[in-house]
């Protein structure tokens, strides 16, 4: 018996736990859960009972079955107590960031007791070292770990993956992908300004910002090298439309995803893959004017990598625990355009969005459906430090579009 099969044989009492399940993004995944009733037995869990509890209180108004929920507690930082708890279930889903910080051990736990795995980082050079650290083991356990399933990095990486399916579809291939940010409203939660802020920390650290510069810093050996990085904080004219395009804040963590994902498929869409992100912010004299104010604000963020801007951004802005509130979620949405080219020069593009703010509306749908795609769907039986593309792929893209997010391939291949 393999370690793989021995992790899995064993019936576990859980089918998913949701681990983090008092902070902001956490009680949304938790809520999304409860409103859906899955056919499954889960649970919630953090590092108190007491504030568990008051989450299950407030999910019971809202369905009342959810007080039937078992509440779990555990440290995150205790890895003994991170390996009794993911031994208890099939999958683990967790928001307790930042991960850099608080994730190490669980997502080690979820490794070694071949528990897949989902979670929300952006942090970069966490997943390099989780990967490093993690990826072989959770290969022999059959752990399928995925990081990144919300807003960094699901509409990328499941955006592309659409595109190269639509060009596969009529005999093509992938060469190239665009991701255009069109419209976009909502606002960052005190977790997330956390993560960020932690992330900046590490900074000072040299080998830290070597991977952060890395455009293949989450490939695999033997697979960290391509088309030069086109990641640029200046602003650009497109040539297909002649609009102005900025920089995305995002696009750092979410390239490399993308990147990692056509290794980790065999490199589906070309050994010269090349893949940018940008947000087009529009035609002429204002469209120049509006890239350039987001360029210059990308470079004047760099200052958080200072301690005292730093210690002022954390008083400033919201603390862990609080975000944007149901009004500002609900008024919030993203619109997202992706234009594949083919070997042959085919076009194909596609449309990605939602009508809720990205980062914790939709996110929290994102990671809600990873956790049940993981938990009930028929997925390749693969381990490692996965992707969502590469683990969950169109099964994914179909449960996202039954619950209304738009995942649409727009034209065909001309
Ligand atoms: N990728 C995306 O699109 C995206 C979107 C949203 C959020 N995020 C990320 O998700 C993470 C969470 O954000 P958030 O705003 O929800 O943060 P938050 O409100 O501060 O919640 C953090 C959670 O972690 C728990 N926690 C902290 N230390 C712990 C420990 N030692 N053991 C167990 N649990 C611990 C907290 O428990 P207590 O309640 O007991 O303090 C809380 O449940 C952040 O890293 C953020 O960047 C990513």
């Amino acid at each position: 018996m393999t370690d793989s099969d021995r992790g899995r044989t064993g019936a576990r009492e859980f089918d998913l736990i949701l681990f983090g399940a008092t902070g902001f993004t956490g009680r949304l995944v938790a809520e999304y859960l409860v409103k859906k009733r899955p056919s499954l037995r889960w649970a919630l869990a953090g590092r108190s009972f007491g504030r568990l509890e008051r989450v299950r209180n407030e999910l019971a108004t809202l369905e009342p079955s959810a007080k039937e929920l078992p509440l779990l507690v555990g440290n995150s930082m205790d890895r003994a107590a991170m390996d009794r708890l993911v031994r208890r279930t099939r999958v683990l889903c967790t928001t307790a960031g930042p991960y850099a910080r608080y994730g190490s051990a669980l997502l080690g736990a979820c490794a070694e007791q071949g528990t897949d795995y989902c979670d929300l980082t952006g942090e970069t050079h966490w997943v390099r070292e989780m990967i490093d650290t993690h990826h072989a083991r959770a290969v022999e356990t059959g752990a399928r770990i995925v990081p990144s399933c919300g807003f960094d990095s699901i509409p990328s990486d499941l955006g592309v993956l659409m595109l190269h399916e639509a060009l596969v579809a009529r005999g093509g291939r992938l060469a190239e992908a665009h991701y255009r940010v069109l419209r976009m409203k909502g606002a960052a939660s005190g977790g997330t300004i956390a993560s960020a802020l932690h992330a900046a920390e590490r900074m000072g650290d040299p080998s830290v910002r070597r991977v952060l510069a890395d455009p293949y810093a989450l490939n695999p050996e033997g697979a960290r090298s391509g088309p030069g990085p086109e990641d640029s904080f200046r602003p650009r004219k497109d040539p297909e439309t002649g609009r102005w395009l900025a920089p995305f804040f995002m696009a750092p963590v979410n390239t490399r995803v993308v990147r990692r994902s056509n290794a980790l498929l065999d490199q589906a869409y070309g050994h010269e893959f090349r893949y940018d992100e940008t947000v087009d912010v529009g035609a002429g004299f204002t469209g120049l004017a509006r890239a350039a104010m987001t360029s210059a604000g990308m470079v004047m963020s760099g200052a958080v990598a200072f301690a005292p801007v730093r210690m002022l951004a954390a008083r400033l802005l919201p603390a862990p625990g609080e975000g944007p509130s149901r009004e500002e979620r609900e008024g919030g949405w993203f619109d997202i355009e992706l234009l594949g080219v083919g070997t042959a020069g085919e076009r194909v593009r596609a449309r990605v969005g939602a009508k809720q703010d990205p980062g914790y509306g939709a996110t929290s749908w994102m990671l809600g459906e990873s956790a049940l795609c993981l938990a009930q769907d028929e997925l390749p039986r693969r381990g490692g430090l996965l992707t969502p593309a590469s683990c969950m792929g169109m099964k994914l893209v179909e449960r996202l579009r039954a619950i209304g997010m738009t995942f649409q391939v727009e034209s065909a291949p001309q």
